[in-house]
């Protein structure tokens, strides 16, 4: 059983952490609730006590005997704050400890996860942007905020992310903060998933059947260790992972743009989507109608972009950004799967490229993977059979260590 340290911000997404709370305590986890005196106002301390079985105060002058300041912090296994606020962000990055939740955080030295909940204008000021910068940079995992329905008629980004993704990305922390530090602190994380639609008319499309699972793992094992992830996302048909932000797109035209768009500020490019090779040569903007005589239309295909390649290119001699490809391979009469995975590595001119190899049907929309990934170095790691999410880290714990920061 693990201690975690819930800290909750003044901000009116606390009623949220009650759900945080409880999700901890139902995964067995011994939960200990630091507010702030702002939060209480939101959600009073009563609730917090009778979800946590545990006391709670907001000052460094309750109990004093224990020692609560100190020892809370280094008691705990992992820190989540949730809602964070731009106050209390703020009061982190300088080291400020006027309650008991900013000394519980100068005082741990266990993983910290923080998920901001603000409004729009306030997580995009450049006081903010810079507060968590310095907080990422020290290894502290800061969620980008979701994007959706704020307090009163607003929307926009600064949501608190849905408690069961907040948990879900702390555990993932907690998992690994023994084996892994952040090590990918501040590192910006382009992340492409899933398999794109060729439009044939405003109803029909050839699409693929990629679900985008592996580069999910890929951009939430990333955000556990600390880095900045933008996921461009193509009809995937699973979750988004809490604490990235998404775009989303559907053809491999607007996959293309959103990469390319977003590759210059990156420091890693995964390309982990499928992109489809060919789309037709043109899209009708009726629906295409059959008739009575059973003819079929003629469709004619063109070739779509090769993103990955024309990333490397727009890279040119720059040795940032760091770009990943993905390959899913079959062996045939002429090779086998590295030799052809090792000649797809050469043509796309990427830095690394991980290798599915896909000759016994190996199913797709599996949770489990088995991957290599090869290096432009001549480097070949295999990483066994296991969950995404482990693999996920494993693709990470060699292609990060190239990662410099921007
Ligand atoms: N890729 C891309 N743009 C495309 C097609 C593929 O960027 N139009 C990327 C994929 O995201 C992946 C890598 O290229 O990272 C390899 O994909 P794959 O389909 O194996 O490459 P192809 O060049 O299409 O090779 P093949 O001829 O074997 O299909």
């Amino acid at each position: 059983m693990s201690t975690v340290v819930l800290g909750v911000g003044g901000g009116i997404a606390a009623y949220k952490a009650a759900e945080i709370l409880r999700r901890f305590s139902e995964s067995g986890h011994r939960v200990r609730v630091v507010p702030t005196a702002a939060a209480l106002k939101f959600v009073g301390a009563p609730t917090w006590e009778a979800l946590s079985g545990q006391p709670v105060s907001t000052d460094v002058f309750t109990s004093v005997p224990e020692v609560p300041h100190v020892a809370i912090g280094q008691g705990a296994d992992l820190v989540v704050v949730a809602p964070a606020t731009a106050d209390l962000l703020a009061k982190a990055a300088h080291g400020l400890a006027d309650d008991l939740l900013t000394n519980t955080l100068l005082t741990a030295r266990c993983p910290v996860v923080m998920a901001p909940a603000m409004h729009t204008e306030m997580w995009e000021h450049p006081a903010t942007q810079a507060n968590v910068a310095t907080l990422r940079s020290r290894g502290v995992v800061v969620l980008e905020p979701a994007v959706g329905r704020l307090t009163g008629k607003d929307s926009g980004k600064g949501r608190l992310p849905e408690p069961a993704d907040v948990v879900e990305a702390a555990l993932a922390v907690l998992e690994r903060g023994e084996t892994t530090p952040a090590d990918l602190a501040d590192v910006r994380v382009l992340v492409s998933a899933g398999g794109t639609r060729e439009y044939l008319d405003p109803v029909r499309y050839l699409g693929n059947r990629s679900s985008g699972r592996q580069g999910m793992a890929i951009a939430q094992a990333a955000v556990a260790r600390g880095a900045k992830v933008t996921l461009v996302a193509a009809n995937v048909s699973v979750p988004v992972p809490a604490g990235v932000d998404v775009v989303r797109v559907e053809t491999t035209a607007e996959l293309h743009d959103a990469m390319l768009e977003r590759a210059g500020s990156a420091d890693v490019v995964v390309m982990a989507a499928a992109p489809a090779d060919f789309r037709p040569a043109s899209v009708a903007t009726a629906k295409i109608k059959k008739d009575d005589a059973g003819s079929v239309p003629d469709i004619t295909l063109v070739q779509n972009p090769d993103i990955l390649r024309d990333l490397v290119q727009e890279r040119g001699d720059s040795a940032s950004p760091v770009i990943v490809g993905f390959a899913a391979e079959t062996g045939d009469a002429t090779a086998g799967v590295l030799e052809h995975a090792r000649a797809k590595l050469a043509r796309k001119g990427c830095d690394y490229l991980v290798v599915n190899d896909v000759s016994e049907g190996k199913a797709f929309d599996r949770p489990e993977n088995e991957v290599v990934v090869l290096g432009r170095d001549g480097s070949a790691t295999e990483i066994p059979f296991g969950p995404k999410i482990t693999v996920a880290h494993a693709i990470w714990d060699t292609v990060g260590q190239r990662a410099d920061k921007g």
